[in-house]
């Protein structure tokens, strides 16, 4: 069945530098497979049209669709309430959202925001943003060697000041998966409420915010098969209905004068102005996609790639891997013979092997971990065995050269 799914993605089919495409960076961002691209490009051929606002029936069409889009993201996180799904531009804009307007309504002076050592940038800035503004500090949860939480150190960041935990699920570097719902309990006992950074999350665990039990949990669709520019912000309804709007504009209103404005119920209080219609359907599309092969296939897919990789590799001459948590998802950092990343980026791609290189947008864990950066190779479902190999067999040519 998965071998199957690779004629979905026409993109694979070509020659980079005269050799077969080999595409290792999907951790940064997937292909998107033809039912995906064909649901867009209906949506434009189609029923184009704005939502919410038409009487006609193309606009009509589009707004159910978008929202049909919505109750398909409710449906595959198991969110309670449709309304609790904000679409936004991807993973940053839904952390900048609740950091902006949680921060407002909930932060004062002194108080702390707890985040991890291993976050990307995404769930650091926003943070420091609304921190300077208010004159809150982040604390910061220490990580082992190994690449894990260490959550005793967790468990004694809480104070009376705390009043958000923020973290991932996971990490982009280290390929940790964090037990999140183990830190959610803690911070609960706390009245903290918990915000899950699932950018990675979303495809290595199957998520369900009510099990998870967590208090916002983002994500962006063009990590898992959807276009750029959509993402979800899930966010509990006691928390949405109280935090004030991000952004002014259309759609968000209720009423409008020039002394005051009321402003639309939920979800549409936190999208103003028009929505990405289109991406929106081609994420329901991804998820579609990925429920029919079933997501538990599609991790076990993963999980299988990155241990047969982690075997491999390891008998590349000058291995380092940089994170051995006991539980990792499908991305794997790693150094060669303490070369510099960048060079065994730029010879994998001579021989067509796309990977990523550089400090991976966490530039305060490499300093914990006292390296420039990493080589990082990720995997998704149209990845094999067969590149794992080409892979191995291009490091140790580099390795020998290095
Ligand atoms: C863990 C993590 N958080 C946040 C982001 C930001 O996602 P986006 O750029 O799609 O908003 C990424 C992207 O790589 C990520 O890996």
């Amino acid at each position: 069945m998965l071998e199957d799914i690779r004629t979905q993605f026409s993109i694979l089919d070509q020659q980079v530098h005269n050799n077969k495409l080999v595409y290792l960076d999907n951790a940064a961002s997937t292909q998107k497979p033809d039912c995906v691209l064909n649901a867009v490009d209906n949506y434009y051929k189609t029923i184009n049209s704005n939502v919410h606002r038409g009487v006609h029936l193309l606009s009509q069409l589009a707004t159910m669709e978008y929202e049909n889009a919505r109750k398909t993201v409710q449906q595959f996180i198991h969110a309670k309430h449709h309304y609790e799904i904000v679409f936004t531009r991807g993973t940053t804009e839904s952390i900048n959202l609740v950091a902006a307007t949680f921060g407002r309504k909930f932060f004062s002076k002194d108080d702390e925001i707890i985040i991890s050592a291993m976050e990307h940038h995404s769930n650091i800035v926003p943070w420091q943003l609304i921190a300077e503004q208010v004159g809150a500090k982040l604390k910061i949860v220490p990580i082992t060697s190994q690449g894990e939480i260490e959550i005793e150190a967790y468990k004694n960041l809480f104070s009376e000041k705390t009043k958000i935990v923020s973290i991932t699920h996971v990490s982009n570097v280290l390929g940790t998966i964090n037990p999140v719902k183990e830190m959610i309990q803690i911070a609960h006992q706390h009245q903290v409420p918990v915000l899950v950074d699932g950018a990675q999350g979303i495809k290595s665990e199957q998520v369900d915010v009510q099990d998870l039990d967590c208090d916002f949990y983002c994500f962006s669709g063009h990590k898992i098969y959807a276009p750029m520019g959509i993402g979800v912000l899930y966010g509990k309804e006691q928390y949405l209905e109280q935090m004030p709007p991000y952004q002014g504009g259309g759609e968000m209103i209720q009423k409008v004068t020039f002394e005051k404005t009321t402003f639309n119920e939920l979800p549409f209080k936190f999208e103003a102005g028009t929505p990405n219609v289109g991406g929106a359907i081609g994420l329901k599309a991804a998820i579609e996609f990925m429920q029919s092969i079933g997501m538990e296939q599609l991790i076990a897919h993963d999980q299988s790639l990155m241990r047969y990789a982690k075997q491999q590799m390891s008998l590349v001459e000058g291995m380092r891997f940089i994170g051995e948590a006991g539980q990792q998802a499908s991305v794997i950092s790693f150094i060669l013979k303490e070369s510099h990343p960048a060079d065994v980026g730029t010879l994998l791609d001579m021989m067509g092997i796309a990977i990523r290189t550089g400090h991976h947008c966490a530039e305060p864990l490499m300093e914990v971990l006292q390296i420039p950066g990493t080589a990082r190779v990720s995997f998704a479902a149209y990845n094999t065995k067969e590149e794992i190999n080409r892979l191995v067999e291009a490091l140790q040519k580099i390795s020998k050269m290095l």
